[in-house]
Order: C-alpha cells, then structure tokens, then sequence
C-alpha cells in the first residue's frame, strides 16, 4: 500500500493533533505536530530571556537558532510523541498559556519558520507521515495526496482548550483562553509570512458536531478512496 503525506492544517484547538495522532496510529504512519515546534522556539526564547515587555529579541533569536535542537521521542504510556528541546522532555513546558502568548511572534520570524520547515521536510520526506500546523499544505508538503482544512466553531474550539487546560492544572478562565486563540487566528491568518490559509485542493472538515472517534472515521473513508485510485 503506497505511504501518503497527509497534511493537516487549520485554526488553533480545533482538534487537528487529536486527528493527526489517531490517524498515524491507525495507518502506522508519524505523527509530527509542527506547532509543538514554534513552541519550542517559543520556550528558547523565554527560557534564554530574549523576551523583553512581551517583545521578542527577533535577531538574537535569529542568531541563536543553530543552537536549538529539537527532536521527538515517543511516549509509550500517554501514546504520543513529545518533544525534546536539547535534549530536554519540555512537553509540558510548551503547552502553557506563557507559551501560548508568544507562540503567534516567533512564527511570523521568517527565518524561524524557514529553519523548521526545512526540519518538517526532512521528517516527512519518507512519505507515511501525518503532519499539522498551519502551512502544512500550502508550504511544508504542496503536493501531499491528501489535505485537509479542520475547522470549528470559535466557543467550541476555546472550550475544548479551556478543559485541557484545566485538566492539567493550570489556573486558567475561559476569557482568557478565548481571546488568546481569537488573537492567534488573526495573527496566524494576517501574518505576511505562510499565513494560514485553506489551499483549493483542501477538503474542509467542520468537526464542531464530530467525535474524535466520527471524525476520524471520516477521515480514513478519505484516504482509502485514495489508496484505491478514485
Ligand atoms: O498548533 P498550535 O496551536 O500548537 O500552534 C502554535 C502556534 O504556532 C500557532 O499559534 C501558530 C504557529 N504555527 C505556525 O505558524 N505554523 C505551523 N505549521 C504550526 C504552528
């Protein structure tokens, strides 16, 4: 059976990680969430204080990136894999709303993105790869057998984050996370560099009515069909 690139994009907390990992881990295939590495990023600048009154330090960033390495490991007890930022488990660290708030100014760095699309390319160019983000199929993987656009309603999007996030601890209201992916839509559909965008050859999937089970189904009727040709 031939191995398909499948790119997954769309707006932030609408589900598209959910997706990605069931579907690689019912077609086999890796799983590679490519926001997880813009927080990556994210966490360097932070953790490195090249944030200064919520401004990023844009060159020293730059000047510094051969010096992040960032790898995934698999977690065989949460079922995911998470990643490493030299060397360093930093899963938790980079799910954070801190991370969060300055995730949408390191991505529109067109040497940052660069950087990690190069990486993206390089994971996926075996083919048997599901990848998500944002540029995934406008960028990342324009020719990818399969594309999809994952979108849902902005209250059920930010209720979803709400919950995970209060279920991992953190003191968190709903405002809040409401108007940080508000703000991360518009940077992330505005920004100048690989804006987010629903590519013609992508199939939109409104998932604000689906199960994580529904819209998986869904999906692997999709990628049959293309393995068989129609
Ligand atoms: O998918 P996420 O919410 O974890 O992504 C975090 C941020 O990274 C998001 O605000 C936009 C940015 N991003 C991007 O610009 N391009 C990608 N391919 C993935 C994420």
């Amino acid at each position: 059976m031939k191995k398909l690139t499948i790119a997954i994009d769309g707006y932030s907390s609408c589900g598209k990680s959910t997706l990605a990992k069931a579907l690689a881990k019912e077609l086999n295939y890796i799983f590679v969430d490519t926001g997880a590495m813009y927080r990556g990023v994210s966490l360097y600048a932070i953790e490195n204080e090249l944030i200064l009154d919520g401004q990023i330090a844009e060159n020293v960033l730059i000047s510094r990136l051969p010096e992040i390495d960032l790898s995934f490991e698999f977690n065989e007890k949460e079922q995911r894999p998470e990643l490493l930022l030299n060397g360093k488990n930093v899963e938790h660290k980079i799910r954070t709303l801190e991370v969060s708030q300055v995730v949408s100014q390191v991505a529109k760095i067109s040497e940052v993105r660069s950087f990690l699309v190069d990486k993206q390319r390089k994971m996926g160019e075996t083919g048997g790869v599901v990848m998500d983000g944002r540029d995934i199929g406008s960028v990342v993987f324009p020719n990818a057998e399969l594309k999809l656009f994952v979108t849902a309603a902005p209250e059920i999007r930010a209720d979803r984050r709400f919950k995970e996030l209060q279920a991992k601890g953190e003191d968190v209201n709903l405002e809040d996370v409401a108007a940080n992916l508000k703000e991360r839509d518009e940077l992330d559909t505005s920004r100048k560099e690989s804006p987010l965008i629903q590519t013609d050859d992508a199939i939109v999937l409104d998932n604000s009515n689906l199960t994580p089970d529904g819209q998986l189904e869904l999906v692997l009727k999709w990628v049959g069909r293309i393995q068989n040709g129609h």
